[in-house]
């Protein structure tokens, strides 16, 4: 029996971060042999957003990849590859937009959530209301049977399978509904306690110098309680304790809570092992980055193989659809 399939995006952005590991990545790698797994950087989807400020999506497209593969992701075991490489994602999307009603975009949440919350862009375009049928053409164009993502993307998973429905209900069943697979995430702020975001300054890169990381975690800020080093604190109200908390195994993180709550350890020290911890999981991933790096090429021609892959998927796809279109 084959296993089922699950399909997954990214946007390519500068450099990923922290966030984008234990959100996306750790878990992906985890799939990849559970499942029969494409992986894709969906550029289109970046410029919804960024359509009058396209100067850097090739260079983050090349460089988002090299972090997947200092991730784990295998290229033998993944389909790992571009969006825009695979133009049967257009077609699809195309087709769909003749069947889906202007009033289940304008009613995804993400879609007045982002609007107010990106401002200073125009994103009155057709473009951005189409982003989560986007999406769902990416999803569709794979027969993709399960999506991971995290808690904001379900209502476009949603979406997703309404549009299948609507289309078998027109034609005849062509696309299987995905369900997603809800990435637990959990709680990692960023080095001031907002949310991890780029756009703050407060996220840690993935592939950041060791040295960087250990001058960052110096930066963070604690419990606001411990002002002093004999003031007790709190790791549940540390950004440091929630770090512990994904990075650190049982016995350290007893430390860091007894040592906090009784003011036996100093914050930098509680740092210092934090770092240690941190290293494990993404020391590894800075050595294989810096492999990586001696062999763009062969970066390349990952994509452009996982392309050549994915494109047969999407061309049995499209084959199906047209004759469902009778088109
Ligand atoms: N919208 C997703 C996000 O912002 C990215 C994405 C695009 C995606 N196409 C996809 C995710 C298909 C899963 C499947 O995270
Ligand atoms: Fe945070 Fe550690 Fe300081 Fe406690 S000891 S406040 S957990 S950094």
């Amino acid at each position: 029996m084959s296993k089922p399939r699950i399909l997954s995006g990214m946007r390519p952005t500068g450099r990923l971060h922290l966030g984008h590991l234990v959100g996306a990545l750790e878990n992906w790698v985890r799939l990849q042999d559970e499942y029969d797994s494409f992986f894709c950087i969906v550029d289109w989807h970046a410029l919804t957003t960024n359509y009058e400020n396209t100067g850097d999506i090739r260079a983050s497209i090349l460089d988002n990849a090299m972090d997947w593969l200092a991730a784990g992701l295998d290229p033998n075991r993944s389909t790992i590859f571009v969006q825009s490489q695979v133009k049967e994602h257009a077609e699809l999307h195309l087709l769909l937009s003749m069947i889906t009603p202007l009033g289940w975009l304008e009613r995804v949440p993400t879609y007045k959530e982002q609007m107010n919350e990106l401002t200073g862009r125009d994103l009155h375009t057709y473009g951005f209301l189409g982003y989560p049928l986007l999406q769902g053409a990416d999803i569709l164009i794979y027969r993709a049977n399960v999506v991971p993502v995290g808690e904001d993307q379900v209502s476009h998973i949603e979406l997703t399978r309404e549009i299948a429905r609507r289309f078998n209900n027109l034609y005849g069943a062509v696309l299987p509904e995905p369900q997603s697979l809800l990435t637990k995430v959990p709680k990692l702020p960023g080095t001031d306690g907002r949310k991890m975001s780029k756009s703050y300054g407060n996220a840690i890169a993935l592939t950041e110098k060791p040295e960087i990381v250990k001058q960052t975690l110096k930066t963070m800020v604690t419990d606001p309680a411990r002002i002093r080093r004999q003031d007790p604190g709190n790791p549940e109200l540390c950004p440091v304790g929630d770090y512990h908390k994904i990075f650190s195994d049982e016995k350290r993180n007893t430390e860091v809570d007894q040592g906090c709550r009784s003011a036996g350890i100093g914050c930098i020290e509680c740092k210092m092992w934090l770092f240690d911890s941190l290293q494990k999981t993404i020391g590894p991933i800075y050595e294989r980055r810096q492999e990586i790096e001696t062999r763009k090429g062969d970066v390349a021609d990952i994509l452009d193989q996982g392309a050549a892959k994915a494109r047969i998927v999407a061309a049995e796809t499209m084959v199906q659809v047209r004759d469902a279109m009778k088109i």
